[in-house]
Order: structure tokens, then sequence, then C-alpha cells
């Protein structure tokens, strides 16, 4: 999978890109990530990627000519599935997303920033439009880690342990069950018995009644989307 990132902030996404099962995905070839400075899109001097915005509204409005000619060019070189832009006014992303995600090839991820970004690039470029949450970030660029960090992660071979990323949380609308591992007992504080019995048919009933237990009290939305 080859995602591009279209950012006026490219130091943001380095260190969260460059880490852990991300990096060991991108040295294994399972993925191949860009991180495209719009800046390099400008024709000024100042390499100016915002504007004042017509209606004289405060805060400034991203260009649209830069994200224009970033993603022209990454268009004329290959095919792009989704053009994603990440903006607090988005679809709320969620594993069901990521899943879909990480199935496709090629991928651009658009950052917003200071106010928003000229609306016909919305209105024209973009194919999906996702917030991770209903907060406002300073810009897109931390939204854009995230969803890069949960997609890559599930791409199949990347997280090494298969059967690892099928168990996590919500890949069934279930939170996942505790996890405990050596000492089996500390400070008086004991590992549940059942885990240390040997026996895997009653381990795993236990852990989907933990999982059930769990969603109940925590996430009891979840459940309803069952
Ligand atoms: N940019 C600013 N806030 C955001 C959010 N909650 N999700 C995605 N992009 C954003």
């Amino acid at each position: 999978m080859r995602i591009d990132i279209l950012t006026v902030l490219p130091e943001l996404l380095t260190s969260p890109l460059g880490e852990s099962i991300v990096k060991r995905a991108q040295d294994a070839g399972y993925a191949e990530i860009h991180i495209h400075n719009l800046r390099d899109y400008t024709d000024d001097r100042r390499r100016t990627t915002d504007d004042y915005p017509f209606g004289g509204e405060a805060g400034m409005v991203m260009k649209i000519e830069p994200v224009y000619r970033a993603i022209e060019k990454l268009r004329s070189e290959r095919h792009y599935d989704e053009i994603i832009y990440t903006s607090p006014d988005g679809i709320r992303y969620d594993q069901h997303e990521a899943n879909r995600l990480s199935t496709l090839e090629n991928i651009i991820i658009l950052c917003g920033h200071y106010k928003g970004i000229d609306h016909r690039i919305r209105e024209h470029l973009i194919t999906r439009e996702i917030s991770i949450g209903d907060y406002v970030l300073t810009g897109g660029e931390l939204a854009a880690a995230v969803i890069v960090d949960s997609v890559v992660r599930i791409i199949p071979g990347a997280i090494g342990d298969e059967a690892s990323a099928l168990t996590d949380c919500f890949q069934d609308n279930l939170l996942a069950p505790p996890v405990y591992t050596r000492p089996a007992e500390f400070n008086g504080w004991r590992v549940p018995d059942v885990l240390l019995s040997g026996n895997f048919a009653e381990i795993e009933k236990w852990q989907e009644a933990q999982a059930l237990e769990r969603t109940q009290q925590l996430r009891p939305d979840l459940l309803e989307k069952l």
C-alpha cells in the first residue's frame, strides 16, 4: 500500500510514522509512506500556502493552487483509490473505516490547516473527509498520523503476529479482555487463576465473558451495533 501525505508541517509526521510497527511495515515493504511539503508546490518567493478568506472572517484559508498542483502531480503518476481530507467536520473515523482503507492500493491524505481549505478543493478533489473525533486539533497532521498508524498496522503481514490484529479492540465491536504477564502475583495482586490453568477452552470462555462485560460497562453503544 502507498500513502502520500500532503502537509505544510512535514516535521509533525516524520516521528510518529518513523517508529515501531509503522516503521517496520515500511522497512519490510508492506507500506510506502511519502510526506510532501505543500510549500514545494507554491510559485511565490515566500512559498505562501494560505490567504485571507473572501467575506472577511477571522483566520486564514489554505490556498487552492499548491494543493491542486500536488494532487495533480501524484495523480499523473498513478491511480488513487481515495483522496482523504482530515477535518473535524468529516465522517467519524473508526476501526471499520481503518479496515476498509487498509485494503486499498494508493491513497492521498491532505492535512487541513488554518481555518480550513478553499472549499473548491473539497468539492472537486477530495473523495473522503475524515474526523478522528469531536474536538478540534491545530491541524490535520496528528489526525493523518492516527489514520496511517491504524491502517498500516492491519495490512496483512505488517504486524507479524496476524492473530494479534484480529483480536484488537473494536474488530468485533467488543473491547479487548484484560491481559497479564509475569509475575503471577505482585504485591498481593494475583493474576486470575483461569489464565494460569493451561485449559485453553476455559481461558477462551473467560476472555469472551470479560470482553462482553467490559463492553457492557464501558461502551454499551458498541453492543447496539452488533
Ligand atoms: N483537524 C482538526 N481537528 C481534526 C479532527 N478532529 N479530526 C481530523 N482532522 C482534524
